[in-house]
């Protein structure tokens, strides 16, 4: 198969003129695609925008983030949830300055070192800041890959890594259609993020797809993707009551526990306690007296 020729070449084309101009593309400094990639993890491009611009201009530096009190960073976490990544960002922060002496980590093992870091978020920040010849595994790229090289969806990572490393050689063969200094591969792993997020969701225009003649089924596999899970209602989450307490705590800054039995009153006080002792382990709360407060 002519992979360059048939799906690459167009793919990366499509991109060049269709491609989001999101703000963490308009830098290379890896403390803004590490905040942009924190904020990615677990909340919608939409909204991360606002927030990744209102995030820093709060905390412009490591230094800054690290300087800062949890109880500031939390707060400005506010409306992007999953709010133990806020308290993670500030850990690299503080471990970026003490370990790694205030020189951002420019290597995989190393990244990982930081909280919230994992396999995808260290390459993430490898291709995006350091612009390195590294393959991408985002839920866009293991869509991709196994749909248009036959790649096994459920197969370990490593397996699946060697099989993406053979693209990201071709793609290190294409000579650049782009003017911004930034390699092919950089922009391969920019473009299937938005390959994804326009003709890997259901209601996608086909018409408009780059590939479409290489793999005329993409519609039908599209349209089969595995509708959502039946999963519990957010509002019968701990999750969601750890988000109000949280939320509460941002606007009045320290709460009585007792209060805290009114917000969770339609939950026993067993699991209301339970709620409380988790934020509690996970560090987003402390105990003052017989109130919490941010840390
Ligand atoms: N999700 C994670 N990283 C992203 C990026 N760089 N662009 C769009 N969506 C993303």
């Amino acid at each position: 198969m002519n992979r360059s020729k048939e799906v690459i070449l167009p793919l990366l084309q499509w991109y060049g003129s269709n491609r989001r101009d999101l703000p963490w593309r308009r830098t290379m400094q890896p403390y803004r695609i590490l905040v942009s990639e924190v904020m990615l993890q677990q909340t919608q491009v939409d909204r991360v925008i606002v927030k990744y611009r209102s995030f820093l201009s709060q905390f412009p530096s490591v230094k800054r983030l690290a300087e800062a009190s949890p109880a500031d960073v939390i707060t400005a976490w506010e409306g992007l949830g999953y709010n133990r990544r806020a308290l993670y960002l500030q850990k690299a922060a503080v471990m970026i300055r003490s370990i790694f002496s205030g020189r951002f980590p420019k290597e995989e093992e190393a990244l990982k070192m930081l909280p919230g870091v994992g396999d995808y978020t260290s390459r993430a920040i490898l291709s995006f800041a350091f612009d390195r010849p590294v393959a991408l595994l985002d839920t866009n790229h293991r869509k991709f890959y196994a749909r248009i090289f036959g790649y096994e969806m459920g197969g370990s990572d490593r397996k699946l890594l060697e099989q993406t490393k053979e693209v990201v050689g071709e793609i290190l063969e294409i000579p650049s259609i782009f003017s911004d200094g930034r390699s092919m591969v950089y922009h391969w792993n920019q473009a299937l993020m938005d390959f994804g997020a326009t003709f890997l969701v259901r209601g996608a225009d086909f018409n408009t797809c780059p590939i479409k003649n290489f793999d005329k089924k993409f519609p039908e596999v599209v349209l089969s993707l595995r509708k959502k899970k039946k999963s519990v209602p957010f509002r019968e989450t701990d999750r969601y009551y750890r988000g109000r307490i949280v939320d509460l705590l941002r606007k009045k800054r320290q709460i009585y526990l007792a209060d805290v039995r009114v917000i969770c009153a339609d939950i026993p006080l067993l699991r209301q306690k339970k709620i409380i002792e988790g934020l509690l382990g996970d560090g987003l709360i402390k105990k003052d007296g017989y109130s919490i407060i941010l840390p």
